[in-house]
């Protein structure tokens, strides 16, 4: 049986780390890549992995390149390429470097794995979702933005924290935008099938969603030289996963959403069932008013980014 080709474009941290679980998890061969100027980076850090594998014990391939022949006919795509935060930086100032990035990946990707499906992760990621879909031309069920898995995990691990519990126990949905108006969906939160409501009081809840809303943020204020990586590759490989093994794994995603909960040809998070084929299936949750309320902000977020971006890119 062939393996699966996944590609990495942008061998930076996210891109590197998200080839290290990939090919530890052997899901297929990775092709990581990344610009001229970067000369032989992605052959080293591919190299490196590649040493690692006498140890791990995986048999995947891992290479490192400057040239998307390399990359021919692969089955899953990542796009981590772009700048990323830096403390003061919010993710929409990344908007207008990243915009022209992932234009011109697309462009690449477009002619050289016209059959994959595509995993948007660079930032903001909900506008580079939706440009990126633009460009490449591909059906919307293979062109897909990782945002929720990342958010829910983040939350899943600050309640499964403030409990003293495992975080396999706990259970959680997050739905809208990449950014601060993420929305957490309350009848889908649970410990060990509990209700979290029955575990954490409203007003410290409350604040967990806060830090989940501000959880990128953190992360930048402690490194300081960049953004999260760790946990973002670890999201970004359990989609790759859910595509390259079929496992119809019903996980958030940054899906375009046309009549889904109204929101009129804009990617935004969503529960999605993630298989081969990409996206088989958007999930069409019922949501409190006030959730119905949170989401219709995020979305509207979300809209006047893509606003902004289309103008940058039209000056
Ligand atoms: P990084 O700076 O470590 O790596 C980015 C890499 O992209 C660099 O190696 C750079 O040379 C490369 N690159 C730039 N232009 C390129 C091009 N045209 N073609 C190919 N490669 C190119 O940044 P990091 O930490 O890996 O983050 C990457 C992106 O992912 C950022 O935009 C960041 O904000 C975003 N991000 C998104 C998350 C999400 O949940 N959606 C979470 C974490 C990061
Ligand atoms: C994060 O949430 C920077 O979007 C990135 O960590």
């Amino acid at each position: 049986m062939r393996r699966a080709k996944i590609s990495i474009i942008g061998a930076g941290n996210v891109g590197a780390t998200c080839a290290h679980w990939c090919a530890a998890a052997e899901l297929g061969d990775v092709v990581l890549l990344d610009v001229p100027q970067t000369e032989n980076m992605p052959r080293g850090k591919a190299l490196d992995l590649m040493q690692s594998s006498p140890i791990m014990g995986f048999d995947s391939k891992v290479t490192g390149t400057n040239d998307y022949a390399d990359t021919s006919n692969s089955d899953v795509v990542v796009i981590t390429a772009g700048i990323a935060r830096k403390p003061g930086m919010s993710r929409d100032d990344l908007l207008s470097t990243n915009a022209k990035i992932v234009s011109s990946v697309a462009e690449q990707v477009k002619t050289s794995s016209p059959n994959a499906v595509v995993i948007v992760v660079s930032n903001p990621l909900d506008a580079m979702v939706q440009q990126a879909f633009r460009v490449l031309g591909f059906p919307s069920h293979r062109v897909i933005g990782q945002a929720g898995v990342l958010d829910t995990a983040r939350f899943r691990t600050f309640i499964a924290m403030e409990l003293g519990v495992s975080v396999e126990d706990v259970s959680a949905m997050l739905m809208g935008g990449h950014g601060d108006t993420m929305v957490p969906i309350a009848s889908c939160t649970s410990v060990g099938g509990i209700p979290v409501s029955q575990l954490i009081p409203d007003q410290r809840m409350a604040e967990i969603v806060q830090r989940t809303r501000d959880g990128g943020a953190e992360i930048v204020s402690l490194l300081k030289t960049g953004s999260a990586y760790y946990a973002p590759a670890a999201a970004t490989a359990q989609m790759v996963e859910a595509i390259v093994r079929d496992k119809k794994r019903l996980i958030p995603c940054a899906a375009l959403c046309r009549e889904e909960y109204g929101v009129g040809g804009f990617y935004v998070g969503v529960p999605v069932v993630l298989g081969s084929g990409g996206v088989e299936k958007i999930i069409q949750l019922k949501l409190s008013d006030s959730e119905k309320a949170a989401f219709q902000k995020s979305v509207d977020a979300v809209k006047s980014l893509v606003e902004s971006m289309e103008k940058l890119l039209a000056s």
